[in-house]
């Protein structure tokens, strides 16, 4: 018998309103228990759909990728904690994830490094004065994201294995860019199926298009659960 959800699976709800956010969950119904809020919700009112979500007994991912002084980083994490979320985004800068971390103190909310934008390729990266490519910078930065005490990193699929190889289980590793087989690739380059991002080591599936503009988001959202059920969990 196949499950109803996963808790693996990560829907992005990427709309201008809340309420549009509001109405694709009540699309999907049970099919989905984890949303992610980013920023074009966050000035519109983002935060009052966490919580209405969080009462409705789904998990919360606040993707607002912080990035600032210390003391800035640290007092907004703290203002955050108090929506209930389950997870939230920083860049992966060593003093913004140790102030995330204190930010959090002993609430439940979980940190998320940002390793490297996906936007950004090597050239774009020598250009801003970054001694390091892409792939060498997410794993430098995935090395400070664990000694700074964070709960797991944003990669790609593609980093994700290169990533347990070095450092192996014990943390999130959440990642974009998934399509299931046969679907539209959009604006995302590099794309992985939920097997094989799951097989690669992910243990959460952001996923955004492929179900909230489908015909019938709740039908998609199940396919995408079908598809994870036969792919066992990482430890972390
Ligand atoms: O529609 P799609 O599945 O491409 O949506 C992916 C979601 O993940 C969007 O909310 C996007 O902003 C986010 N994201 C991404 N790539 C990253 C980080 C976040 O696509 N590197």
């Amino acid at each position: 018998m196949s499950r109803t959800s996963d808790p693996r699976l990560i829907v992005a709800l990427d709309t201008p309103t809340t309420d549009e956010a509001w109405a694709i969950t009540e699309a999907i119904g049970d099919a989905v228990s984890f949303y992610k809020i980013g920023l074009q919700l966050l000035p519109v009112g983002g935060m009052a759909l966490g919580k209405r979500l969080k009462q409705a007994g789904k998990d919360v991912f606040l993707d607002f990728k912080l990035h600032d002084i210390p003391a800035t980083v640290e007092k907004a994490t703290r203002s955050i904690t108090t929506g209930g979320a389950d997870l939230l985004t920083v860049h992966a800068e060593p003093p913004v994830m140790r102030a995330a971390v204190a930010g959090r103190d002993d609430s439940p909310l979980r940190i998320l490094g940002v390793t490297v934008l996906t936007s950004y390729d090597d050239a774009m990266l020598a250009e801003m004065g970054y001694a390091f490519g892409a792939r060498d910078l997410v794993l430098r930065r995935v090395e400070q994201a664990l000694e700074c005490g964070v709960d797991g990193v944003v990669a790609s699929a593609h980093e994700a294995a290169a990533i347990r190889q070095r450092f192996g289980d014990g943390f999130l590793i959440v990642t974009p860019g998934i399509r299931p087989a046969g679907a539209e690739t959009g604006d995302q380059k590099r794309v992985a199926t939920p097997a094989s991002a799951l097989g690669q080591g992910a243990t959460h599936l952001v996923i955004g298009r492929p179900v909230n503009a489908a015909q019938d988001p709740a039908a998609a959202a199940r396919a995408i659960v079908a598809e994870m059920a036969g792919i066992p969990p990482v430890a972390a």
